[in-house]
């Protein structure tokens, strides 16, 4: 990460976690409070409330410390409510998630499910609260629930379970990764230009920069895990179908797509680096 791009992502990240601290502030049955923020404070990159923080200053050039934190928090929630949910016995069955114990491990399964389901509900409130105009509401709960239900990412997880093993080719893999983990990141991008006022050709330019990265965002995260592709029983990849190289040069052409699609946008910078730091990233 370039230390410029250090920097802000600093600024942007202290923003989003202070507004995910005031997100559960109380509970009922009050017991239920830890819960909800556990897996809210157990780390995360914030990498979609960054892109979407990031498309509002390329479209208005105001400071990181003006920036809507709105959308970035709703998309936030349903990304950890979609990853609360994941690791389920009945999903992955993960014991841990970014180095500490899952909801279900820490609390229970009827916990970790309940917890999930608020998260996913809260979201919605906290735009519909977001003090924007009724229309960017309308406009950004409409998008925030296509891309977080079964157009989007949840038809992606099932497409994951239903298709599992047998998706053998780099088509059949994106299907399934456009709506999985794609269709969060792209609507992250779109939103920041619609809490921006940006014009119809910005929001179709925020379009294409967050398709692109999100696909690039998992091919990406398959050249993190390239021994996985060396399991004959591991899960498909396009590391194991296209090999490291082609996924990496095609990972560095959807960056280069997203930064040519930012760049017709006034202020770039952020977005021009968050589309390296996707590809170039190391966790
Ligand atoms: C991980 O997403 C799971 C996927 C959707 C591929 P991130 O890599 O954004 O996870 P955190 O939020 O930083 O832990
Ligand atoms: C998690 O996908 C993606 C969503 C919850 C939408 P994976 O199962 O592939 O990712 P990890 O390995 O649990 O982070
Ligand atoms: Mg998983």
């Amino acid at each position: 990460m370039t230390p410029a791009l250090a920097e802000w992502f600093g600024a942007a990240r202290a923003r989003i976690d202070m507004a995910l601290g005031d997100v559960f502030t109380q509970s009922w049955p009050q017991p239920f409070l830890g819960a909800l923020n556990y897996p809210l404070t157990t780390g995360g990159k914030r990498i979609r409330p960054a892109i979407s923080m990031a498309a509002w200053q390329a479209v208005t050039g105001g400071p990181i410390g003006d920036a809507p934190t709105a959308p970035g928090v709703a998309v936030e929630l349903i990304h950890t409510y979609s990853l609360v949910h994941d690791d389920l016995p009945a999903m992955d069955d993960d014991a841990e998630r970014r180095g500490r114990p899952t909801v279900h491990v820490q609390y229970d399964e009827a916990t970790a499910i309940l917890v999930g389901d608020a998260l996913l509900t809260e979201a919605f409130t906290v735009l519909a609260r977001s003090g924007h105009s009724p229309e960017t509401i309308v406009s950004l709960v409409a998008g925030l629930a296509a891309a977080a239900g079964h157009r989007g990412m949840v038809g992606g997880q099932m497409g994951d379970i239903l298709l599992g093993a047998s998706v053998d080719t780099v088509q059949g893999l994106q299907d399934v990764h456009r709506r999985k983990t794609g269709a969060l990141i792209r609507w992250s991008s779109v939103s920041g230009g619609q809490v921006a006022g940006a014009e119809r050709a910005q929001l179709q330019a925020l379009d294409v920069y967050g398709s692109a990265v999100g696909l690039a965002f998992q091919l990406a995260d398959d050249v993190l895990d390239a021994d996985e592709a060396e399991d004959p029983n591991g899960p498909p990849s396009y590391v194991r179908l296209m090999g490291i190289e082609e996924t990496q040069r095609q990972a560095a052409a959807l960056a280069d797509k997203a930064i040519e699609a930012a760049q017709t946008l006034p202020h770039p910078e952020m977005l021009v680096a968050l589309a390296q730091f996707t590809v170039q990233r190391d966790v």
